[in-house]
């Protein structure tokens, strides 16, 4: 008999088939049971008649606990009624385990525990959603880099010098040495720009982040291009068609996911070219408009960022920030020496920045003289300003977060459910 997904039982109608899964949930009516059966790729109703089933197989019913791993044969035949539109009609069940006491039902359950829980909590319908369009953001930028010619290139997790700042550094014993996890593939994409032009990483980013907020992971996944001979300007362009083709495919491919999480794609819809561009000038002054007490020169927390997106209805650039709050790495205004050429895309519904990035500083003077302000140690730089010695280019990139874009496009409440295993400042297990 053939084993069969269940999102592709529509293939099989009026044929025996078999199907392997989970008990997702039963109901006994008579001599009815009716089983929810999942397997991964879907959900079916699986009814069994006792005149139709062995003796073991109607017990073997009565026996199944929620979550209980089983193998299951009958005919499949189309009805409209039942959840996904096909049923299978029960001849036989065996059962593979019974699972003990399910500590997740459906009645509601608090954040902690599902969290404590999390290895389990995957299983339930939300959190497979939310995990699928996960996938699919992810498949989409890959296929909207390669289809575009960029090249593939892996960044190191181990680095001896900080990308981001010194303060959310991990620092990890190496044989006695001192490095630190990565915070960003950047410094390694900017060496790989060189040897292929157009590049990009998937990689995991640490952060030792000790705010706890909705929007903060010590462990996310960063999408980082980098590019030769791209301004400012470029770059941009890049980063809102990068946005628009992820909401298209997720629009696209992901219908049942976001209709099983009840996201109301009216929004997303309205996610095309071109995203409004604001400076950080213009940001300041709508924070005051709003009677916020916001000076000049400093960094927007996550509600600020709130504030700002929540007055368009579009991803919004904001660019040109004081280089002051910025990294060592970024080129600044040529017309403004204050300011840095950096561009920040806001998500909008209140969700704030998904993606960072910019113009780099190409100058080795500049680049060095920057590396010293920053108090940064040379000699951990050293590899990178040959960068700047051999053939140096003006060149952009920038690093959209997957969890923070999910959370957005899930319009989910925390990050922590944009990631199949979270890591907070309070949470590594499980
Ligand atoms: O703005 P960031 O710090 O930029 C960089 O790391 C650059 N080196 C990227 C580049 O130009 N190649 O981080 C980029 C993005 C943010 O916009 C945000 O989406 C995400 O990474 N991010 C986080 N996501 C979850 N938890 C955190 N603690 C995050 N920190 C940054
Ligand atoms: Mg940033």
């Amino acid at each position: 008999m053939d084993w069969v997904y269940i999102n592709e039982v529509a293939k099989h109608v009026g044929k025996e088939v078999e199907i392997k899964g989970w008990l997702y949930n039963k109901t006994h009516k008579g001599k009815l049971w009716f089983l929810l059966v999942r397997d991964g790729t879907g959900i079916i109703q699986a009814v069994a008649f006792k005149d139709d089933v062995d003796e073991q197989t109607f017990e073997n019913c009565d026996k199944l606990t929620q979550e209980s791993s089983l193998k299951v044969m009958g005919k499949i035949s189309e009805d409209k009624r039942a959840p996904g539109g096909y049923e299978l009609q029960v001849h036989k069940l065996e059962i593979i385990q019974v699972a003990e006491d399910y500590p997740i039902t459906p009645k509601e359950h608090g954040t902690t525990f599902l969290m404590d829980h999390r290895h389990l909590w995957l299983r339930s319908s939300r959190q497979h959603a939310i995990l699928k369009i996960r996938h699919e953001i992810i498949k989409a930028s890959r296929d909207f880099f390669d289809n575009r010619g960029f090249v593939l290139v892996d960044t190191p997790i181990f680095t001896p010098a900080a990308c981001e700042g010194t303060t959310t550094l991990f620092e990890t014993d190496y044989f006695g040495d001192k490095v630190y996890l990565t915070q960003s593939g950047q410094l390694y994409s900017e060496a790989s720009m060189m040897s292929f032009g157009k590049v990009y990483t998937c990689s995991p980013a640490f952060r030792a982040e000790k705010s706890k907020t909705r929007r903060h992971l010590t462990e996310f996944w960063l999408v980082e291009p980098e590019m030769a001979f791209f301004d400012f300007e470029d770059n941009m362009k890049l980063a809102e068609d990068h946005v628009t083709y992820i909401v298209e495919r997720v629009l696209e491919n992901k219908k049942e996911e976001l209709k099983v999480i009840e996201r109301d794609t009216a929004p997303l819809e309205n996610v095309k070219p071109p995203f409004p561009r604001i400076s950080y000038d213009d940001a300041v002054k709508m924070l005051q408009d709003e009677g916020i007490d916001f000076e000049w020169g400093g960094d927007f927390g996550g509600t600020d960022e709130t504030i700002i997106s929540e007055k368009f209805d579009k991803p919004l650039f904001v660019h040109r920030f004081p280089a002051a709050i910025k990294a060592f790495y970024m080129k600044r205004d040529a017309e403004r020496e204050e300011l840095a050429l950096g561009c920040d895309l806001l998500a909008p519904e209140g969700y704030g920045e998904i993606i960072g990035g910019g113009q780099r500083e190409d100058n080795l003077e500049i680049l060095l003289k920057r590396i010293k302000e920053h108090n940064l140690p040379r000699e951990a730089f050293e590899w990178y300003l040959d960068l700047r010695k051999y053939g140096s280019v003006p060149h952009s990139g920038y690093g959209l977060g997957i969890e923070r874009t999910l959370a957005w496009i899930c319009k989910l409440k925390h990050v922590r459910e944009s990631v199949p295993f979270p890591r907070m400042i309070y949470r590594t297990t499980p």
